[in-house]
């Protein structure tokens, strides 16, 4: 039988963030959230395309990006990844949405169904650097109402990188999805970074064209870079609820945070637990 159950998680000065314990894994408690049980028995179509993220590494940006591109034209709606979100949508809803279907989720393989990996459905996984990601994490966190965290910077910092928050670590993220990739060598997969979409959009767009199979002018790009600037996206998609997901954006505001003791305490973990994998991330542009 499938437990899911409110939880207080502890930061190291004693505050708490309200989660929930889904069989172990801890999410948002989202009002109109779903049991992984539930994410599990979707039904998978062969053209999904699926979009992976660990939380706060541009997923509502990418998702954009991503939309105007698979559908060729501009689009100016206040629409965002929350309407094909697995964690907060059932089948009912899934069902309802016109194929190809762009969904996208921040759990791991294990929780998605089987159908992914059986239909070899196309997979873009988008990654950001670990400091910024945290920063990010932690200012959205403060305005989420049904989270209620009011803890500080400096007793987040340790045990949101030791996995007791929401999604579980980033590290056990990121090397969970690349061993996805290892294991899974014919399940299309495209990986972007955020800062190289920072970088250069156009040259990112490209990339996703091209694994998307759709052809777009560089005019065409250009009008999705001026509608997906996080200022225009504010605009059209920020709610009254007070959740701030379109908050600074960029690369490297983690240098405003993170103490000299708190980045050589990080850099030192991320060795030791990343020492075999491959990915670089960029901490600056
Ligand atoms: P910051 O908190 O560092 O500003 P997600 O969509 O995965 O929740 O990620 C949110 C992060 O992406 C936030 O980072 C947010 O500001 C940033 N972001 C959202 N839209 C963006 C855009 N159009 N361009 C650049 N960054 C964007």
């Amino acid at each position: 039988m499938s437990q899911k159950h409110l939880l207080e998680a502890v930061d190291d000065g004693g505050d708490t963030l309200t989660l929930l314990n889904d069989n172990g894994f801890f999410l948002p408690n989202f009002p109109d959230g779903v049991r992984i049980s539930c994410v599990r028995s979707v039904r998978i179509r062969d053209d999904d395309i699926l979009l992976c993220t660990y939380p706060k590494s541009g997923t509502h940006w990418a998702f954009e990006i991503t939309r105007e591109l698979l559908a060729g034209e501009i689009v100016e709606d206040n629409k965002t990844k929350v309407q094909a979100f697995m964690e907060r949508t059932s089948d009912e809803k899934f069902a309802d949405l016109p194929s190809p279907r762009f969904i996208n989720t921040h759990l791991l393989m294990k929780h998605l169904p089987d159908d992914v990996r059986k239909k070899k459905i196309k997979v873009i996984i988008v990654l950001r650097n670990p400091k910024d990601v945290a920063v990010s994490l932690y200012n959205f966190l403060k305005t989420i109402p049904f989270v209620n965290y009011k803890g500080d910077w400096k007793n987040f910092v340790g045990p949101y990188f030791q996995g007791k928050f929401m999604y579980g670590s980033w590290i056990d993220h990121v090397l969970d999805w690349e061993q996805v990739k290892q294991d899974n060598p014919d399940l299309p997969v495209l990986t972007l970074f955020y800062e190289d979409i920072q970088e250069d959009q156009m040259r990112e767009m490209r990339k996703i064209c091209e694994f998307l199979g759709v052809e777009r002018t560089d005019d065409f790009l250009s009008k999705v870079c001026k509608n997906t600037t996080i200022a225009a996206m504010r605009t059209r998609k920020e709610d009254d609820s007070g959740i701030k997901v379109f908050r600074k954006g960029g690369v490297g505001d983690w240098k405003n945070w993170f103490t000299v003791a708190q980045n050589e305490w990080f850099d030192q973990f991320y060795q030791e637990k990343m020492v075999d994998c491959p990915l670089q991330f960029k901490y600056t542009l």
